[in-house]
């Protein structure tokens, strides 16, 4: 199919204009762009394969004749506008978390479960930036030895809260290092050179949101109900995620077969070279599209046990790259996109 007219809801924010650049590189067969955001940015115009695009406000009009629209606006946007689209035709990639735990919508990382596909009614969902990374990490060795426990610490980029967290980062670094001190707006405490333990709100369990996606979008995806547990911090880093990631295996699984298994897996890259003080950051990581992992080792504490270090960009993989990714196995489906 080379004539996909596609929208994208939120063209405006990080998520959005990573799309916008992915979908050019990847070459993607647009034939109509159709960027939407909120008023504030009606005035905007956003270049795409040397055209410029006027932005237009999002309505419950804005998706005639659409065949997919990639949302990333927010959540209460994708709750009103995603289900007016699919009920106008329009295949939905929603990179919010609104529909990822509905059972009607399917999760999908497509290097892991693209057959989930096949069951969408109009809406698919894109997980969590951090379940995404790790779900390409944990997928070749679950399926040479199925995971029994894993034991998640994350350190996430301030550009997984959005465009205004970025700049807040970059605002009150400059203000602190000039000796002034600014209150924290998108955080709950002062970000820069901190760690906040704390993204999203927190649940009953005393578990924070954030990490309670993370395990049941990792379940979910995984189509198993193996034990996790979770700790999600933000850290004064702009771009690309960092997991320490400790995972028990019903069998030995050694560290020459994991990175075999790793190396072979479509979208991971094995940086793990402790001799060179090779393992992936995520300075180096952020704009580019594979998940790294390193620091690959047996766990001293326990048998069947490794440890790993998984670096991916949250905007690409994390978010923006699978949506496309996504849209790409979507056109291969002939029924659902007419
Ligand atoms: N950042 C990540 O790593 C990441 C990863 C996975 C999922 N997500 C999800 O993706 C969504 C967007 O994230 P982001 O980081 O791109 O946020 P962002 O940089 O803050 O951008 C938000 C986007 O939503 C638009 N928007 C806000 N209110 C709107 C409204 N009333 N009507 C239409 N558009 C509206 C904004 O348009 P204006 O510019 O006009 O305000 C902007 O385009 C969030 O739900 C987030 O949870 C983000």
């Amino acid at each position: 199919m080379t004539d996909i007219t596609l929208a994208i809801v939120g063209a405006t924010g990080l998520v959005g204009k990573e799309i916008l650049a992915i979908l050019e590189e990847r070459k993607f067969p647009v034939k109509n762009l159709v960027l939407l955001a909120s008023k504030r940015s009606t005035d905007t115009v956003l270049s795409f394969n040397g055209s410029s695009i006027k932005v237009k406000e999002l309505t419950q009009d804005s998706f005639q004749n659409v065949d997919i629209a990639l949302f990333s606006a927010g959540s209460s946007i994708s709750e009103k506008f995603a289900p007016i689209a699919a009920k106008s035709g329009t295949v939905v990639v929603d990179n919010t978390s609104f529909f990822r735990m509905d059972p009607s919508v399917p999760l999908v990382v497509p290097e892991v479960n693209k057959h989930a596909l096949k069951h969408h009614n109009g809406i698919i969902a894109n997980p969590n930036c951090s379940t995404a990374q790790l779900v390409m990490a944990l997928k070749p060795i679950h399926d040479y030895a199925p995971i029994k426990r894993l034991v998640i610490s994350t350190y996430q980029s301030v550009s997984g809260a959005g465009k205004e967290a970025m700049m807040e980062l970059e605002n009150h670094s400059r203000y602190l290092i000039q000796g002034k001190v600014a209150d924290p707006k998108e955080f709950s405490h002062h970000m820069p050179f901190n760690l906040i333990p704390q993204i999203d709100v927190f649940e009953d369990n005393a578990y924070t949101k954030e990490e309670m996606k993370m395990i049941n979008e990792t379940q979910k995806i995984l189509e198993t109900e193996i034990p996790i547990t979770a700790t999600a911090v933000r850290v004064p880093v702009f771009v690309s995620h960092s997991e320490a990631v400790n995972i028990q295996t019903d069998k030995p699984v050694s560290v020459e077969k994991c990175r075999e298994l790793l190396t072979n897996f479509p979208g991971v890259t094995v940086l793990d070279n402790i001799q060179e003080q090779e393992y992936p950051t995520p300075r180096d990581v952020s704009g580019k599209d594979d998940v790294y992992v390193g620091r690959i080792r047996e766990d001293i504490s326990q048998k069947n046990t490794l440890e790993c270090w998984i670096v991916a960009d949250n905007l690409r993989k994390g978010a923006a790259l699978n949506a496309v990714q996504i849209a790409e196995e979507l056109i291969k489906l002939p029924v659902n996109v007419a």
